[in-house]
């Protein structure tokens, strides 16, 4: 792929030459962001995907010694989407997010907020977490820093084509079911929360998904987002960074 599809996606683009690099440069972008907010605020709220491509940079985090300064005893850790099954079972990603870092980083219970998505109502229950956590009533909460990955479909968070939490715009959280939903039924943040954080990073690696990346990039550039069929289309930071982290294989340049 040439080298301006990639130009053409939305923010800035980090393309590495393996996942080594790729990891390396997610790390300390992640890191510099994690000692800003905690110097400005305190706290650093970070917002984490489930998925393949990420888990082994959530090992890394907490075993590499280049992050062993990363503020963990300041963090708060927050879940992009959950599947609905219980804590568990081999598909939650708060078990996958627990056993990879949130175990190895000795953070405390209360930092860590898995979604209630065996509650009857888990979108009120966790936008009440971020409520109490935040100290806020009404307005959005502003993540530091989020995480996403990218399906091949070009779905983000649990936000898939086709579905009804693309069109949701007065909840930061929501239930995403149906025949379009890869099962199982899903809790998954919204635009609205997604793009109110201070820092988006988009982690996407392997050649199989540089398909999808140069389709995003084209169909941005000559039409704008279109999220019914492209759905990390409407990922777009209000007042925030955006960066896509690619590997070569995913950006379609080895
Ligand atoms: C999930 C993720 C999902 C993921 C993409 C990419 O719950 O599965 O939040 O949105 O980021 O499906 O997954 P891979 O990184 O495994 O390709």
């Amino acid at each position: 792929m040439s080298t301006t599809a990639i130009e053409n996606l939305p923010g800035k683009t980090r393309v590495a030459k393996d996942l080594d690099d790729l990891f390396a440069a997610l790390g300390a972008d992640l890191i510099a962001a994690a000692h800003e907010s905690v110097q400005e605020r305190d706290v650093f709220h970070l917002a984490l995907s489930g998925g393949s491509t990420p888990e082994p940079f959530y090992e890394l985090l907490v075993t590499d010694p280049r992050w062993r300064n990363m503020p963990w005893d300041k963090t708060h850790i927050w879940i992009v989407d959950e599947r609905r099954v219980p804590e568990d079972h081999e598909k939650s990603n708060i078990r996958m997010i627990r056993e990879s870092l949130t175990e190895h980083a000795g953070m405390r219970k209360r930092q860590v907020h898995p979604m209630p998505v065996m509650m009857d109502d888990p979108a009120t229950e966790y936008e009440t977490v971020f409520k109490e956590v935040f100290g806020i009533d009404l307005e959005t909460p502003r993540l530091d820093f989020v995480i996403l990955g990218m399906g091949d479909d070009g779905h983000t968070a649990s936000l898939f084509p086709h579905t009804d939490a693309l069109n949701v715009d007065d909840r930061w959280i929501v239930v995403n079911e149906g025949e379009n939903v890869t099962p199982p039924d899903r809790v998954t943040m919204t635009y609205p929360l997604i793009n109110a954080a201070r820092n988006i990073a988009v982690l996407v690696a392997g050649e199989k998904k540089a398909s999808m990346i140069a389709t995003i990039a084209d169909r941005l550039r000559l039409a704008g987002p279109d999220i019914e069929n492209l759905p990390i289309t409407g990922i777009k930071p209000i007042n925030g960074s955006y960066t896509w982290y690619l590997d070569q294989a995913a950006a379609g340049e080895d």
